[in-house]
């Protein structure tokens, strides 16, 4: 399992002068301090084919999470889905994860469409609705792209989001990805279209490590990532 990079860090300032001053000084920092949970990458387990069912099924995420058209999804097809994947994964096509925060399933996310001649994948992610929002994607792509870069020895991660969904391209950005280009109108979602973003990192750029051991051809004006 790669290191993981997110964790709450914890600043205590010793004030010599008044302790507590010093005191509430730390409290307010604790205070302020946004919880930033325990995210890690795992294998599927069986207990966590409700949750995962769960999310595949939601009807409010479908266009962001799958290319195929919306239908309701049975558990059937469900089960049926994840055999294939697990084909996938044994034929070194795709390696996919659980997200976990403390203990408990809150999502998934995967590397697939591997090409191992231009050492690169393509990268997916799915929460909960309940783990949204708390930084859990943004520690979990970090973790993806970590294991991509360091364990698979991919060079290049890409991936593609719907041009409305901020949390999704934010979180992106945040592990390191660029924008690369856009492809207009490309999707229908939910009564419209919507352009589809195309994001890409490689190995160099992937955040908390500066040391570039390839050259890229990304536009000066682009570089300066990781932020
Ligand atoms: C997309 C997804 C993986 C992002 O993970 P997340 O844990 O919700 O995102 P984070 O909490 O790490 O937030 C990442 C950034 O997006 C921002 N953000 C979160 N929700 C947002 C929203 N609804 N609108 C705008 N920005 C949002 C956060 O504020 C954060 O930015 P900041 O640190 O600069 O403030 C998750 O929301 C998800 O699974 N959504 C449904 C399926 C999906 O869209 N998958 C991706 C397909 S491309």
């Amino acid at each position: 399992m790669p290191a993981r990079p997110v964790q709450a860090r914890r600043t205590v300032r010793r004030d010599r002068s008044d302790g507590r001053a010093a005191l509430t000084q730390l409290a307010i920092k604790v205070l302020a301090m946004p919880e930033t949970p325990d995210v890690s990458l795992r294998p599927r387990a069986d207990d966590d084919l409700d949750i995962l069912f769960e999310i595949a099924a939601d009807m409010d995420t479908w266009e962001e999470r799958n290319p195929e058209p919306p239908g309701p999804l049975t558990r059937d097809q469900f089960i049926a889905r994840m055999a294939r994947r697990a084909e996938s994964e044994a034929s070194g096509d795709s390696v996919s994860f659980v997200v976990d925060v403390d203990g408990a399933a809150v999502g998934g996310t995967s590397l697939f469409n591997f090409d191992m001649f231009a050492r690169h994948a393509e990268a997916g992610i799915n929460l909960a609705p309940s783990a949204r929002g708390r930084g859990i994607g943004t520690a979990a792509i970090a973790l993806l792209v970590e294991f991509g870069f360091a364990r698979r020895n991919l060079r290049r991660i890409h991936l593609q989001a719907i041009a409305s969904n901020a949390a999704a391209i934010r979180a992106y950005e945040k592990a390191g990805f660029l924008v690369e280009g856009r492809q207009r109108q490309h999707a229908w979602v939910r009564g419209a279209y919507e352009d589809i973003v195309l994001m890409g990192i490689l190995r160099p750029e992937r955040v908390g490590h500066d040391s570039p051991d390839s050259r890229s051809t990304t536009a000066p004006a682009q570089r300066g990532r990781p932020r």
